[in-house]
């Protein structure tokens, strides 16, 4: 199984206030964002680096910025654009995705029903969702991508089960996925244990 679990103790410990129940829906979405941007520092570690001249008060000198890499993300709806505000903070100059996908109450499969994506040439892109159950939407948004020429790809979830990494895995074995916890599970109903329940509704504030 390929995943990346980032750990870092900020994380854990705005994650661990993310899974309980008592927790509001604005204290939710404030922490997602939190956890976002510290989980997109790590995803961003390869960015490519270019040196230029500047002059401090005191002298010229060399300084560095990210070379002209394109970065896109992609919010699965609805609960992934809970994860958008987060990483355009760290990277403002990201364009962004969008792709709608819900699963099925009975099914628990995705079913399909928006994709907008911006200019896919020479740019990376980062799909972005809370959460990864069965794996269903993310392999179907990642088809998706594919489709339209995206060809680097990153998953960043927040809880994914075992169940859902190996689909992931199966179906697309070169996409890199991380998460900030690797939990237990999947119950009957395809909900992740111990979770923190639907990601879409704590967000939204929807029952
Ligand atoms: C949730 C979640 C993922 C999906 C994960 O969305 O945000 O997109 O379920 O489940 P899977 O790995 O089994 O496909 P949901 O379908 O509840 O839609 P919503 O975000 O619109 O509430
Ligand atoms: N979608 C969610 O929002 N939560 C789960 O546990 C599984 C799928």
């Amino acid at each position: 199984m390929q995943i990346h679990v980032i750990d870092h103790p900020l994380i854990q410990h705005k994650l661990t206030i993310m899974r309980q129940k008592g927790t509001s829906s604005g204290e939710f979405r404030t922490l997602l964002k939190e956890i976002t941007l510290l989980m997109g520092y790590e995803l961003t570690r390869d960015l490519p680096l270019e040196d230029f001249e500047i002059e401090t008060p005191l002298e010229k000198t060399t300084g560095k910025r990210v070379a002209g890499k394109k970065l896109g993300i992609v919010p699965i709806l609805r609960a992934g654009f809970g994860m958008v505000d987060g990483f355009l903070d760290l990277v403002p100059s990201a364009r962004v995705g969008v792709i709608g996908l819900y699963r099925d109450p009975v099914t628990a499969k995705p079913i399909e029903y928006y994709c907008k994506l911006p200019d896919v040439i020479n740019r990376d892109f980062i799909l972005l969702d809370p959460m990864l159950a069965t794996g269903g939407s993310a392999v179907a948004a990642i088809d998706m991508m594919k489709e339209h020429g995206v060809k680097n790809i990153k998953f960043m979830c927040l809880v994914a089960a075992p169940e859902g990494v190996e689909v992931v895995n199966k179906a697309h074995p070169e996409v890199p996925i991380y998460t900030a916890a690797l939990d237990r599970q999947l119950n009957e109903k395809k909900y992740i244990l111990p979770g923190l329940g639907d990601a879409g509704d704590r967000i939204f504030g929807t029952k």
